[in-house]
Protein backbone atom coordinates (compact mmCIF):
# COMPACT_ATOMS: atom_id res chain seq x y z
CA UNK A 1 0.00 0.00 0.00
CA UNK A 2 1.24 3.08 -1.10
CA UNK A 3 2.16 5.76 2.00
CA UNK A 4 1.89 9.83 -0.13
CA UNK A 5 3.96 12.61 0.62
CA UNK A 6 2.39 16.21 -0.07
CA UNK A 7 5.15 18.76 -1.37
CA UNK A 8 4.90 22.35 -2.44
CA UNK A 9 6.63 22.51 -5.89
CA UNK A 10 6.62 26.32 -5.90
CA UNK A 11 6.78 29.41 -3.42
CA UNK A 12 4.54 27.96 -1.26
CA UNK A 13 0.50 28.26 -0.54
CA UNK A 14 -0.10 26.29 -3.77
CA UNK A 15 -3.20 24.45 -2.16
CA UNK A 16 -1.74 22.06 -0.27
CA UNK A 17 -3.92 22.25 2.72
CA UNK A 18 -6.48 21.86 0.52
CA UNK A 19 -5.24 18.80 -1.28
CA UNK A 20 -4.16 17.32 2.61
CA UNK A 21 -7.71 17.69 3.50
CA UNK A 22 -9.54 16.00 0.52
CA UNK A 23 -6.69 13.30 0.82
CA UNK A 24 -6.72 12.08 4.47
CA UNK A 25 -9.87 10.58 3.58
CA UNK A 26 -7.93 7.90 2.33
CA UNK A 27 -4.98 7.85 4.97
CA UNK A 28 -5.08 6.86 8.41
CA UNK A 29 -2.88 8.95 9.65
CA UNK A 30 -1.53 12.42 8.43
CA UNK A 31 1.38 13.92 9.66
CA UNK A 32 3.48 16.97 9.54
CA UNK A 33 7.72 16.51 9.00
CA UNK A 34 8.90 20.32 8.52
CA UNK A 35 8.11 23.77 9.02
CA UNK A 36 6.40 25.06 12.01
CA UNK A 37 3.54 28.17 12.53
CA UNK A 38 5.17 29.77 9.39
CA UNK A 39 2.88 27.58 7.15
CA UNK A 40 -0.66 28.50 6.53
CA UNK A 41 -3.23 25.56 5.10
CA UNK A 42 -6.88 26.97 4.32
CA UNK A 43 -9.52 24.00 4.52
CA UNK A 44 -13.13 24.91 3.05
CA UNK A 45 -15.86 22.73 3.92
CA UNK A 46 -19.35 23.74 3.62
CA UNK A 47 -19.34 27.04 5.04
CA UNK A 48 -16.64 26.13 7.49
CA UNK A 49 -13.15 27.75 6.80
CA UNK A 50 -10.28 26.31 8.79
CA UNK A 51 -7.00 28.06 9.17
CA UNK A 52 -4.37 25.77 10.26
CA UNK A 53 -0.69 26.53 10.80
CA UNK A 54 1.04 23.78 12.67
CA UNK A 55 -1.82 21.27 13.08
CA UNK A 56 -1.83 18.87 10.06
CA UNK A 57 -4.27 19.34 7.68
CA UNK A 58 -6.08 15.93 8.52
CA UNK A 59 -7.39 16.82 11.91
CA UNK A 60 -10.35 17.67 10.89
CA UNK A 61 -11.90 14.57 10.01
CA UNK A 62 -12.62 12.26 12.83
CA UNK A 63 -10.96 8.78 13.41
CA UNK A 64 -7.79 9.73 11.74
CA UNK A 65 -4.59 10.55 13.97
CA UNK A 66 -2.63 13.44 13.33
CA UNK A 67 1.19 13.59 14.35
CA UNK A 68 3.98 16.26 14.80
CA UNK A 69 7.18 14.70 13.74
CA UNK A 70 10.45 15.49 14.77
CA UNK A 71 11.49 17.71 11.85
CA UNK A 72 8.93 19.99 12.86
CA UNK A 73 9.60 23.32 15.31
CA UNK A 74 7.11 23.49 17.56
CA UNK A 75 5.61 26.41 19.25
CA UNK A 76 4.05 25.13 22.26
CA UNK A 77 2.17 28.14 23.04
CA UNK A 78 1.16 28.77 19.40
CA UNK A 79 0.05 25.25 19.41
CA UNK A 80 -2.35 25.12 22.37
CA UNK A 81 -3.92 28.49 20.95
CA UNK A 82 -4.49 27.15 17.55
CA UNK A 83 -6.11 23.42 19.40
CA UNK A 84 -8.33 26.37 21.28
CA UNK A 85 -9.29 28.22 18.30
CA UNK A 86 -10.29 24.54 16.42
CA UNK A 87 -12.34 23.55 19.80
CA UNK A 88 -14.06 26.59 19.13
CA UNK A 89 -15.01 25.32 15.71
CA UNK A 90 -15.82 22.03 16.86
CA UNK A 91 -13.09 20.32 16.53
CA UNK A 92 -11.86 18.53 19.75
CA UNK A 93 -7.98 17.59 19.66
CA UNK A 94 -6.21 15.53 22.08
CA UNK A 95 -3.76 13.00 22.89
CA UNK A 96 -6.18 10.47 20.96
CA UNK A 97 -5.91 12.13 17.62
CA UNK A 98 -2.60 13.99 18.08
CA UNK A 99 0.96 12.49 18.66
CA UNK A 100 3.94 14.96 18.81
CA UNK A 101 7.49 13.05 18.65
CA UNK A 102 9.59 13.43 21.17
CA UNK A 103 12.49 14.83 19.55
CA UNK A 104 10.78 17.73 18.56
CA UNK A 105 12.35 21.09 19.08
CA UNK A 106 10.56 23.94 20.83
CA UNK A 107 10.21 27.11 19.45
CA UNK A 108 10.96 29.72 22.31
CA UNK A 109 9.61 33.89 22.46
CA UNK A 110 13.14 34.44 22.07
CA UNK A 111 13.45 32.89 18.74
CA UNK A 112 10.65 35.17 17.60
CA UNK A 113 12.67 37.89 19.21
CA UNK A 114 15.87 36.98 17.06
CA UNK A 115 13.91 36.47 13.93
CA UNK A 116 12.98 40.21 14.34
CA UNK A 117 15.11 41.90 15.26
CA UNK A 118 17.51 40.16 12.58
CA UNK A 119 15.00 41.30 10.17
CA UNK A 120 14.95 45.00 11.08
CA UNK A 121 18.64 45.03 11.34
CA UNK A 122 18.96 44.16 7.69
CA UNK A 123 16.83 46.81 6.31
CA UNK A 124 16.88 46.13 2.93
CA UNK A 125 18.79 42.67 2.71
CA UNK A 126 15.48 41.47 4.66
CA UNK A 127 14.08 37.59 3.95
CA UNK A 128 10.25 38.62 4.73
CA UNK A 129 9.98 36.07 6.80
CA UNK A 130 7.09 35.45 8.67
CA UNK A 131 8.75 36.61 12.39
CA UNK A 132 7.43 32.95 13.96
CA UNK A 133 10.70 32.57 14.70
CA UNK A 134 11.40 29.56 12.48
CA UNK A 135 14.79 29.90 11.36
CA UNK A 136 16.30 31.08 14.70
CA UNK A 137 15.02 27.60 16.20
CA UNK A 138 16.59 25.77 13.63
CA UNK A 139 20.02 27.14 14.18
CA UNK A 140 19.68 26.02 17.90
CA UNK A 141 19.10 22.36 16.69
CA UNK A 142 21.66 22.68 14.66
CA UNK A 143 23.76 24.12 17.04
CA UNK A 144 22.89 21.23 19.55
CA UNK A 145 21.40 23.81 21.89
CA UNK A 146 18.01 23.04 21.54
CA UNK A 147 15.22 22.50 24.25
CA UNK A 148 13.31 19.44 23.10
CA UNK A 149 9.80 17.99 23.93
CA UNK A 150 11.35 15.24 26.06
CA UNK A 151 13.73 17.85 27.78
CA UNK A 152 10.78 19.49 29.97
CA UNK A 153 9.77 15.91 31.71
CA UNK A 154 13.11 16.43 33.45
CA UNK A 155 13.47 19.75 35.42
CA UNK A 156 17.47 18.80 35.96
CA UNK A 157 17.78 18.53 32.14
CA UNK A 158 15.21 21.67 31.67
CA UNK A 159 17.62 23.88 33.68
CA UNK A 160 20.51 22.43 31.96
CA UNK A 161 19.31 23.32 28.60
CA UNK A 162 18.12 26.76 29.28
CA UNK A 163 21.64 27.25 30.69
CA UNK A 164 22.99 26.11 27.46
CA UNK A 165 20.92 27.90 25.39
CA UNK A 166 21.15 31.25 27.21
CA UNK A 167 24.51 31.57 26.88
CA UNK A 168 24.27 31.47 23.46
CA UNK A 169 21.18 34.27 23.36
CA UNK A 170 22.15 36.69 25.52
CA UNK A 171 25.17 37.75 24.46
CA UNK A 172 23.41 37.99 20.59
CA UNK A 173 20.70 39.61 22.07
CA UNK A 174 23.32 42.37 23.80
CA UNK A 175 24.95 42.56 20.09
CA UNK A 176 21.45 43.50 18.70
CA UNK A 177 20.53 45.75 21.55
CA UNK A 178 17.97 43.67 23.26
CA UNK A 179 17.52 43.38 26.91
CA UNK A 180 19.06 39.61 28.42
CA UNK A 181 16.12 36.77 28.85
CA UNK A 182 14.19 36.50 32.07
CA UNK A 183 15.67 33.14 33.17
CA UNK A 184 12.79 32.71 35.83
CA UNK A 185 10.40 33.30 33.88
CA UNK A 186 11.60 30.96 30.47
CA UNK A 187 11.77 28.26 33.00
CA UNK A 188 8.28 29.46 34.75
CA UNK A 189 6.52 29.61 31.32
CA UNK A 190 8.31 25.85 30.26
CA UNK A 191 7.26 24.16 33.52
CA UNK A 192 3.80 25.63 33.19
CA UNK A 193 3.32 24.44 29.67
CA UNK A 194 5.07 20.94 30.22
CA UNK A 195 2.63 18.89 31.56
CA UNK A 196 0.26 20.00 28.96
CA UNK A 197 2.94 19.71 26.13
CA UNK A 198 3.84 16.12 27.29
CA UNK A 199 0.49 14.57 27.18
CA UNK A 200 0.96 14.41 23.27
CA UNK A 201 4.31 13.12 23.58
CA UNK A 202 4.99 9.83 21.80
CA UNK A 203 8.01 8.22 20.36
CA UNK A 204 6.92 8.85 16.78
CA UNK A 205 9.24 6.49 14.57
CA UNK A 206 8.13 3.66 16.56
CA UNK A 207 4.11 3.90 16.52
CA UNK A 208 4.16 5.34 12.91
CA UNK A 209 7.00 1.92 11.91
CA UNK A 210 4.09 0.18 13.68
CA UNK A 211 1.61 1.36 11.61
CA UNK A 212 3.27 0.96 8.54
CA UNK A 213 3.46 -2.86 9.55
CA UNK A 214 -0.18 -3.23 10.18
CA UNK A 215 -0.89 -1.42 7.12
CA UNK A 216 -2.49 1.43 7.93
CA UNK A 217 -2.00 4.23 5.33
CA UNK A 218 -0.03 7.53 6.03
CA UNK A 219 0.08 10.87 4.41
CA UNK A 220 3.09 13.13 5.23
CA UNK A 221 1.81 16.99 4.68
CA UNK A 222 4.91 19.47 3.64
CA UNK A 223 4.89 22.75 4.80
CA UNK A 224 5.94 25.96 2.26
CA UNK A 225 7.16 24.80 -0.91
CA UNK A 226 10.21 23.68 -2.73
CA UNK A 227 11.68 26.63 -4.10
CA UNK A 228 12.09 28.05 -0.02
CA UNK A 229 13.83 24.64 0.49
CA UNK A 230 17.24 25.53 2.50
CA UNK A 231 19.61 23.83 -0.04
CA UNK A 232 17.28 24.28 -3.16
CA UNK A 233 15.94 27.24 -3.12
CA UNK A 234 16.51 30.78 -4.02
CA UNK A 235 18.89 31.32 -1.27
CA UNK A 236 18.99 33.02 0.99
CA UNK A 237 15.58 34.20 0.53
CA UNK A 238 14.17 30.68 2.05
CA UNK A 239 12.89 28.86 4.99
CA UNK A 240 15.30 27.17 7.36
CA UNK A 241 14.24 23.71 6.61
CA UNK A 242 14.58 21.18 3.51
CA UNK A 243 11.02 20.88 2.01
CA UNK A 244 11.53 18.33 -0.27
CA UNK A 245 10.07 14.86 -0.42
CA UNK A 246 13.05 13.04 1.23
CA UNK A 247 12.84 14.98 4.52
CA UNK A 248 9.45 12.76 5.17
CA UNK A 249 11.12 10.30 6.34
CA UNK A 250 14.01 11.80 8.36
CA UNK A 251 10.95 14.16 9.55
CA UNK A 252 9.25 11.04 11.16
CA UNK A 253 11.52 8.17 12.11
CA UNK A 254 10.57 5.93 9.37
CA UNK A 255 12.82 5.20 6.19
CA UNK A 256 12.65 6.49 2.94
CA UNK A 257 11.48 3.20 1.79
CA UNK A 258 8.10 4.34 3.87
CA UNK A 259 7.29 6.55 1.08
CA UNK A 260 5.37 5.36 -1.96
CA UNK A 261 3.89 8.18 -4.17
CA UNK A 262 5.54 12.13 -3.90
CA UNK A 263 2.19 14.34 -4.95
CA UNK A 264 3.84 17.95 -6.39
CA UNK A 265 1.27 20.55 -5.12
CA UNK A 266 1.28 23.30 -8.26
CA UNK A 267 -0.43 26.25 -8.36
CA UNK A 268 -1.77 27.07 -12.42
CA UNK A 269 0.14 30.27 -11.97
CA UNK A 270 3.22 31.39 -9.49
CA UNK A 271 3.00 33.42 -6.27
CA UNK A 272 5.49 34.25 -3.69
CA UNK A 273 5.09 35.89 -0.01
CA UNK A 274 8.44 37.98 1.49
CA UNK A 275 11.56 39.23 -1.01
CA UNK A 276 13.89 37.23 -3.56
CA UNK A 277 14.15 36.42 -7.30
CA UNK A 278 10.69 35.52 -9.56
CA UNK A 279 11.36 35.68 -12.74
CA UNK A 280 7.67 35.30 -13.85
CA UNK A 281 6.41 38.36 -11.84
CA UNK A 282 3.86 40.62 -13.02
CA UNK A 283 3.94 43.67 -11.47
CA UNK A 284 1.39 45.32 -14.00
CA UNK A 285 -2.55 44.86 -14.23
CA UNK A 286 -2.45 41.49 -14.96
CA UNK A 287 -0.52 40.23 -11.96
CA UNK A 288 -3.21 42.36 -9.70
CA UNK A 289 -5.68 40.63 -11.41
CA UNK A 290 -4.43 37.36 -10.73
CA UNK A 291 -3.87 38.30 -7.21
CA UNK A 292 -7.45 39.50 -7.03
CA UNK A 293 -9.06 36.46 -8.74
CA UNK A 294 -7.16 34.14 -6.40
CA UNK A 295 -7.56 36.07 -2.98
CA UNK A 296 -3.58 35.91 -3.09
CA UNK A 297 -3.33 36.83 0.86
CA UNK A 298 -0.96 35.33 2.95
CA UNK A 299 -2.74 33.30 5.90
CA UNK A 300 -0.21 33.69 8.16
CA UNK A 301 0.68 37.37 7.80
CA UNK A 302 -1.53 38.67 5.84
CA UNK A 303 0.89 40.31 3.25
CA UNK A 304 -0.07 40.29 -0.22
CA UNK A 305 1.40 37.34 -1.93
CA UNK A 306 3.39 38.69 -5.63
CA UNK A 307 1.77 37.14 -8.54
CA UNK A 308 3.03 35.90 -11.77
CA UNK A 309 2.50 33.70 -14.90
CA UNK A 310 3.35 29.81 -14.66
CA UNK A 311 7.03 29.12 -14.73
CA UNK A 312 7.72 25.50 -16.17
CA UNK A 313 11.52 25.76 -15.54
CA UNK A 314 10.92 26.14 -11.84
CA UNK A 315 8.60 23.26 -11.46
CA UNK A 316 10.35 20.63 -13.86
CA UNK A 317 13.32 21.44 -11.78
CA UNK A 318 11.50 21.23 -8.48
CA UNK A 319 9.49 18.06 -9.27
CA UNK A 320 12.89 16.23 -10.49
CA UNK A 321 14.62 17.01 -7.46
CA UNK A 322 11.62 15.65 -4.89
CA UNK A 323 11.17 12.89 -7.41
CA UNK A 324 7.08 13.88 -8.29
CA UNK A 325 5.20 11.16 -9.32
CA UNK A 326 2.07 13.28 -10.37
CA UNK A 327 0.90 17.17 -9.37
CA UNK A 328 -2.16 17.95 -8.15
CA UNK A 329 -2.95 21.53 -10.09
CA UNK A 330 -4.76 23.54 -8.32
CA UNK A 331 -6.43 27.24 -8.65
CA UNK A 332 -7.19 26.89 -12.42
CA UNK A 333 -10.49 28.55 -11.94
CA UNK A 334 -8.21 31.44 -11.09
CA UNK A 335 -7.26 31.52 -14.92
CA UNK A 336 -10.86 31.68 -16.25
CA UNK A 337 -11.52 34.60 -18.99
CA UNK A 338 -7.99 35.88 -19.72
CA UNK A 339 -7.88 36.10 -23.67
CA UNK A 340 -4.09 34.90 -23.65
CA UNK A 341 -2.54 32.42 -21.05
CA UNK A 342 1.76 32.95 -20.90
CA UNK A 343 3.73 29.59 -19.86
CA UNK A 344 7.45 30.24 -19.12
CA UNK A 345 9.39 27.23 -21.27
CA UNK A 346 13.32 28.66 -20.59
CA UNK A 347 15.20 31.25 -19.56
CA UNK A 348 17.56 33.65 -20.90
CA UNK A 349 20.83 35.22 -19.19
CA UNK A 350 23.46 37.83 -21.13
CA UNK A 351 22.54 35.66 -24.35
CA UNK A 352 22.55 32.67 -22.89
CA UNK A 353 19.70 29.56 -22.83
CA UNK A 354 19.16 27.85 -19.73
CA UNK A 355 16.33 25.21 -19.10
CA UNK A 356 16.79 25.16 -15.37
CA UNK A 357 17.50 28.31 -12.81
CA UNK A 358 20.93 28.26 -11.98
CA UNK A 359 22.27 28.54 -8.08
CA UNK A 360 24.02 31.98 -8.50
CA UNK A 361 22.43 34.70 -6.94
CA UNK A 362 24.02 37.51 -9.62
CA UNK A 363 22.27 35.02 -12.77
CA UNK A 364 19.33 34.73 -10.81
CA UNK A 365 18.81 38.27 -10.67
CA UNK A 366 19.73 38.51 -14.41
CA UNK A 367 16.82 36.67 -15.58
CA UNK A 368 14.49 36.82 -18.67
CA UNK A 369 11.73 34.53 -19.11
CA UNK A 370 11.08 33.39 -22.45
CA UNK A 371 7.49 32.56 -22.90
CA UNK A 372 4.88 30.71 -24.84
CA UNK A 373 1.49 31.89 -25.40
CA UNK A 374 -1.48 29.87 -25.15
CA UNK A 375 -5.12 30.67 -26.12
CA UNK A 376 -7.38 31.85 -22.91
CA UNK A 377 -11.27 30.35 -22.19
CA UNK A 378 -14.46 32.10 -21.83
CA UNK A 379 -16.23 29.73 -19.80
CA UNK A 380 -15.95 29.09 -15.82
CA UNK A 381 -14.07 26.27 -14.85
CA UNK A 382 -15.31 27.35 -11.27
CA UNK A 383 -16.30 24.10 -9.02
CA UNK A 384 -15.94 21.32 -12.29
CA UNK A 385 -15.89 18.15 -10.83
CA UNK A 386 -14.95 16.17 -14.07
CA UNK A 387 -13.10 16.54 -16.69
CA UNK A 388 -15.82 16.21 -18.96
CA UNK A 389 -16.85 20.16 -17.42
CA UNK A 390 -13.74 21.87 -18.65
CA UNK A 391 -13.31 24.27 -21.77
CA UNK A 392 -10.79 22.69 -24.46
CA UNK A 393 -8.76 25.26 -24.15
CA UNK A 394 -8.32 24.71 -20.17
CA UNK A 395 -7.56 21.21 -21.30
CA UNK A 396 -5.11 21.98 -24.00
CA UNK A 397 -3.26 24.57 -20.98
CA UNK A 398 -3.40 21.91 -18.44
CA UNK A 399 -1.62 19.18 -20.99
CA UNK A 400 1.33 21.55 -21.89
CA UNK A 401 1.86 21.96 -18.57
CA UNK A 402 2.35 18.25 -17.77
CA UNK A 403 4.33 18.29 -20.96
CA UNK A 404 6.72 20.89 -19.99
CA UNK A 405 7.18 19.49 -15.90
CA UNK A 406 7.96 16.12 -17.36
CA UNK A 407 5.06 15.25 -14.65
CA UNK A 408 1.46 13.63 -14.83
CA UNK A 409 -1.90 15.36 -13.37
CA UNK A 410 -3.24 13.49 -10.49
CA UNK A 411 -5.93 15.92 -9.20
CA UNK A 412 -7.13 18.80 -10.25
CA UNK A 413 -8.97 21.46 -7.94
CA UNK A 414 -11.02 23.93 -9.19
CA UNK A 415 -12.43 25.73 -6.17
CA UNK A 416 -11.31 26.08 -2.40
CA UNK A 417 -14.76 23.86 -1.12
CA UNK A 418 -13.20 20.38 -0.61
CA UNK A 419 -15.12 18.27 -2.73
CA UNK A 420 -14.25 20.80 -6.51
CA UNK A 421 -11.18 18.38 -7.40
CA UNK A 422 -11.04 16.42 -10.16
CA UNK A 423 -9.63 12.72 -9.33
CA UNK A 424 -6.99 11.54 -12.79
CA UNK A 425 -4.88 9.14 -10.54
CA UNK A 426 -5.12 7.71 -7.22
CA UNK A 427 -1.58 8.54 -4.95
CA UNK A 428 -2.58 5.66 -2.91
CA UNK A 429 -3.25 3.21 -5.51
CA UNK A 430 0.07 0.80 -5.84
P1 LIG B 1 -1.19 26.05 1.31
O1 LIG B 1 -0.32 26.86 2.19
O2 LIG B 1 -0.44 25.37 0.22
O3 LIG B 1 -2.09 25.11 2.05
O4 LIG B 1 -2.15 27.09 0.56
P2 LIG B 1 -2.95 28.30 1.26
O5 LIG B 1 -4.11 27.73 1.98
O6 LIG B 1 -2.03 29.20 2.00
O7 LIG B 1 -3.39 29.12 -0.03
C1 LIG B 1 -4.19 28.55 -1.03
C2 LIG B 1 -5.49 29.36 -1.11
O8 LIG B 1 -6.17 29.02 -2.30
C3 LIG B 1 -6.46 29.07 0.01
O9 LIG B 1 -7.19 30.22 0.30
C4 LIG B 1 -7.36 27.99 -0.58
O10 LIG B 1 -8.66 27.99 -0.01
C5 LIG B 1 -7.42 28.42 -2.01
N1 LIG B 1 -7.58 27.34 -2.99
C6 LIG B 1 -7.10 26.07 -2.96
N2 LIG B 1 -7.39 25.43 -4.11
C7 LIG B 1 -8.07 26.31 -4.88
C8 LIG B 1 -8.62 26.24 -6.19
O11 LIG B 1 -8.53 25.25 -6.91
N3 LIG B 1 -9.24 27.38 -6.66
C9 LIG B 1 -9.32 28.52 -5.93
N4 LIG B 1 -9.93 29.56 -6.46
N5 LIG B 1 -8.81 28.61 -4.69
C10 LIG B 1 -8.18 27.52 -4.18
P1 LIG C 1 2.73 27.38 3.46
O1 LIG C 1 2.93 26.08 4.19
C1 LIG C 1 4.55 30.85 1.58
C2 LIG C 1 8.29 32.33 3.32
C3 LIG C 1 8.27 33.67 4.01
C4 LIG C 1 9.68 34.14 3.71
C5 LIG C 1 10.49 32.84 3.82
C6 LIG C 1 11.18 32.65 5.15
O2 LIG C 1 1.51 28.10 3.85
O3 LIG C 1 2.89 27.21 2.00
P2 LIG C 1 10.28 31.91 7.54
O4 LIG C 1 9.30 32.56 8.46
O5 LIG C 1 9.93 30.51 7.17
O6 LIG C 1 11.69 32.02 8.04
O7 LIG C 1 10.23 32.81 6.19
O8 LIG C 1 9.59 31.80 3.57
N1 LIG C 1 7.30 31.35 3.82
C7 LIG C 1 6.20 31.00 3.16
N2 LIG C 1 5.69 31.45 1.99
N3 LIG C 1 3.95 29.85 2.24
C8 LIG C 1 4.45 29.36 3.40
O9 LIG C 1 3.94 28.29 4.02
C9 LIG C 1 5.62 29.97 3.93
N4 LIG C 1 6.36 29.77 5.03
C10 LIG C 1 7.39 30.60 4.94
O10 LIG C 1 7.29 34.53 3.45
O11 LIG C 1 9.76 34.59 2.39
MG1 LIG D 1 -0.17 28.81 2.92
Amino acid sequence: MANVVVVGAQWGDEGKGKIVDWLSERADVIARFQGGHNAGHTLVIGNQVFKLSLLPSGIVRKGKLAVIGNGVVLDPWALFSEIDKLAAQGVSVGPENLMIAENTPLILPLHQDLDRLREDAAGKAKIGTTGRGIGPAYEDKVGRRTIRVADLADPETLSARIDRLLAHHDPLRQGLGAPAIDRAELEAKLTEIAPKLLAFAQPVWKVLGEMRKAGKRILFEGAQGSLLDIDFGTYPYVTSSTTMSGMAATGTGLGPSAIGFVLGIVKAYTTRVGEGPFPTELTDEVGQRLGERGHEFGTVTGRKRRCGWFDAVLVRQTCAISGVNGIALTKLDVLDGFDTLKICTGYEIDGRHYDYLPTAAALQARVTPVYEEMEGWKESTQGARSWADLPAAAIKYVRRIEELIHCPVALLSTSPERDDTILVTDPFAD
